[in-house]
């Protein structure tokens, strides 16, 4: 049996020098360049990380040519079709599907820790009304952390399992409080009685003077979206979260990293630049000349919700939540929505077009799922905290296990520096 190696030949020295080849469970196999510094003094060049693994990790794995996409080894289709959002949390954080037991304790584990200190509802009242939801989330998140922090030894395991209901179960509460901070409405308690997402839509759409029906269709759909955005491996925003915790920041701060992280259009923030561009392309024959300038390399114009770094096909998620439109809107608006219409027809147009063809780029997770917030009466500035909460999971089961892992070291890049040489220092009167 041949030795998993790869042998480098230096070309400049007519040196080799073997590095070992390591495999994972399923996916490409990679070389092993922990040591190439320090045994052969290279470093290796990444910008983008398009060809480097990370870390290794059993939570989430996708096959990017197949679009394929299993967390803890099951298929996300039937996921979706048959799970809930709260078991698939415990499934990833735990590893293995729980017992009826199981997901009723970790139920009511979420379920107690849904109210936030009522000190730090006044944090809402310092954001102008204007303030954009992810800001708000980003410093609130964050803020979690000066009042927990003096309970949390991250070595112990039941300090990071506190840590992780906490993180899970107040997200939905911040994330609806800084909605209704946006609209100058009074911020709204949990009702622990109501399922996860119901329990969320009541803190959005509720109002203290009238009495609040979960729709049942929403609650659902919402269900189903937040599985489908739960984790998806060392995405921006996940890799940021490894990287902070990494040095032994607290979870709470680690969050807080990654809702930033998750903010920009190029991740998570593309599903609310997906709505914007649609109502900017605003009729079908407008397309061609947004197709342009999606093409043209000198118009900073992308096709928002389009291409992904990893898949090469359909993203299944996209897959799911464009049959998920149909469904839900005609449930919902009782009508055909122009916009799905004018995003069908875009998608046809670019998936028949040479460009797109020749780079692979396909829908992603983000072009559809605002059509489906806008339906529920989710405002845009609110499409990437949706996405927020539901990657918190993600971000949590991930954070979990870089931490009990007994290898984690701080996470520390290289570069290379294309900076000046050495020189010295030029006197004012001199330059
Ligand atoms: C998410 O990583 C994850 O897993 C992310 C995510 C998750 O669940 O965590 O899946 C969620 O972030 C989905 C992606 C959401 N972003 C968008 O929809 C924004 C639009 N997409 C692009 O910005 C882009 O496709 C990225 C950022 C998603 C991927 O960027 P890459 O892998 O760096 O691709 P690239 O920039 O190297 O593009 C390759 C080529 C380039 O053209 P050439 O230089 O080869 O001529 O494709 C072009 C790009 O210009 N291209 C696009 C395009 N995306 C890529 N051209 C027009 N429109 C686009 N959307």
């Amino acid at each position: 049996m041949k030795k998993d190696t790869v042998t480098i030949t230096d070309n400049a020295t007519g040196k080799s020098f073997e590095l070992p080849v390591t495999r994972g469970t399923m996916g490409p196999r990679a070389i092993d360049i922990s040591r190439l510094y320090r045994d052969h003094d290279f470093l290796t060049f990444d910008s983008g990380f398009q060809s480097t693994a990370s870390c290794s990790s059993q939570i989430t794995y996708i096959d990017g040519e197949k679009g394929v996409l299993l967390y803890r080894g099951y298929p996300i289709d039937q996921l979706a079709g048959q799970s809930t959002f709260l078991e698939v949390a415990y499934l990833m954080i735990n590893g293995e599907l729980p017992t009826a037991a199981q997901l009723e304790d970790f139920q009511g584990n979420i379920r107690r820790h849904t109210m936030i200190k009522e000190s730090l509802k006044g944090f809402f009242k310092g954001f102008y009304h204007d303030a954009h939801p992810m800001a708000t989330m980003v410093a609130v998140a964050g803020s979690l952390s000066a009042f927990y922090h003096d309970t949390l030894d991250i070595h112990n395991p039941l300090h990071r399992e506190l840590a992780a209901y906490r993180m899970i179960a107040k997200m939905p509460t911040i994330a609806a409080a800084s909605f209704k901070h946006s609209i100058s409405e009074p911020l709204i308690y949990p009702k622990n009685n109501l399922s996860y997402c119901g329990n969320f839509l009541h803190m959005m759409f509720s109002l203290p003077s009238e009495d609040y029906q979960v729709d049942p269709i929403a609650e659902k759909a919402l269900d189903m979206i937040f599985i489908l955005h739960a984790d998806h491996e060392q995405n921006a925003s996940t890799a940021t979260v490894r990287l902070s915790g990494s040095s032994g920041a607290n979870p709470f701060a680690c969050l807080s990293s990654g809702i930033t992280a998750l903010w920009g259009p190029a991740h998570g923030g593309a599903n609310e630049a997906v709505l914007r561009m649609l109502s900017q392309i605003g009729s079908i024959d407008q397309i061609p000349k947004y197709i342009a300038k999606a093409k043209d390399k000198n118009d900073p114009f992308r096709l928002m919700g389009f291409g992904h770094r990893v898949y090469k096909n359909y993203d299944p998620r996209a897959k799911l939540i464009r049959q998920m439109c149909h469904e839900v809107l005609n449930k919902i608006s009782g009508t055909g929505d122009p916009m799905l219409e004018l995003a069908m027809r875009l998608e046809e147009i670019a998936l028949n077009d040479e460009y797109f063809i020749e780079r692979k780029l396909y829908p992603n997770v983000d072009f559809y799922s605002g059509l489906i917030y806008k339906a529920l009466g989710i405002p845009v500035n609110m499409f990437t905290v949706m996405f927020a909460i539901a990657r918190t999971v993600g971000w949590v089961a991930q954070w979990m296990e870089m931490i009990s892992d007994p290898d984690q070291r701080i996470g520390r890049p290289r570069q290379l520096y294309t900076g000046s040489q050495q020189r010295d220092y030029v006197p004012m009167k001199k330059r």
